[in-house]
């Protein structure tokens, strides 16, 4: 899915929060947004997701315009505590969105079985979300974004509050997911190397009020992207460089 913000603005009341963001996210791609904490990510993913209408300009998605939450939509929050039900089973809480599908019982669990191994966790089907570790819960969390399919995924700080074994590992397991899935993804993250490892392009924020984008950096990396290998290539380190001289000179700290 192709997504287009045109002008975008958005603001609470009389605090301005985004200002005048134009951003085409072509299908497939997966874009990284990074900028610093309150500038609007947040409120940019949400108001992708159609939870909030913009204040000014426009959200389409395949060239249509976003007034409710699309089709094909699935969200990733980084509070997987509070995002999975602690009530069902790790299967039923991925099988959950299928309900919409209109499934059978059966269907709907063999499919939920069939994403849980995807993600690691066969096996763990039969669990609670709270006999669980946190990198896992996100696995579940991140299982159940997955089950529709969707075109267009949206990923706020998924792994912000995760160890940093636990984090890579799950780098890791979204680059195979966009590899073979294909999706669009926009991953918002205020982690300037997790944004150069995981992204095809990296767009920064200025701290608002009003943010805009201050870099829109493509991220081209030879070869398969692996934890070690790719973040030591001078090309990363360059990059890595680039987006942090954007954010801290937004953030009005020398750059030099
Ligand atoms: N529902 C809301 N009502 C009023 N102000 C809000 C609301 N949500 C966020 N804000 C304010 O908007 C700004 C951007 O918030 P947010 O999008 O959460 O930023 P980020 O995700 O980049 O940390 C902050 O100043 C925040 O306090
Ligand atoms: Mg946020």
């Amino acid at each position: 899915m192709t997504l287009r913000l045109d002008a975008l603005g958005q603001r609470y009341g009389d605090h301005l929060v985004l200002h005048g963001i134009d951003l085409t996210v072509p299908d497939g791609q997966l874009l990284c947004v990074v900028g610093p904490s309150g500038c609007g990510k947040s409120t940019l993913l949400r108001t992708v997701a159609g939870l909030q209408p913009a204040s000014e300009g426009t959200v389409t998605v395949d060239g249509t315009p976003v007034t409710g939450v699309p089709d094909q939509l699935a969200v990733v929050f980084q509070d997987y505590g509070r995002s999975l039900f602690p009530w069902l089973t790790v299967r039923d809480n991925v099988a959950l969105p299928l309900r919409r599908r209109g499934l059978a019982r059966a269907e709907r669990r063999a499919e939920a079985e069939r994403i849980l191994e995807r993600v690691g966790l066969d096996g763990a089907g039969c669990r609670h979300p709270w006999q669980l570790s946190g990198g896992m819960q996100q696995r579940v969390a991140i299982a159940r974004a997955l089950v529709c399919r969707p075109s267009l995924l949206l990923m706020d700080e998924p792994f912000g509050s995760l160890d940093a074994q636990t984090r890579e590992d799950l780098e890791d397991l979204l680059l195979e997911v966009h590899r073979t899935d294909g999706a669009t993804i926009v991953f918002v993250t205020h982690d300037i190397d997790e944004s150069v490892y995981v992204g095809d392009r990296v767009v920064v924020l200025s701290p608002g009020p009003g943010s805009r984008v201050v870099l829109d950096l493509p991220v081209q990396l030879p070869g398969k992207r692996d934890q070690i290998g790719t973040r030591g290539l001078p090309e990363f380190v360059e990059l890595r460089a680039e987006v942090g001289r954007a954010v801290r000179g937004a953030q009005g700290y020398p750059t030099g």
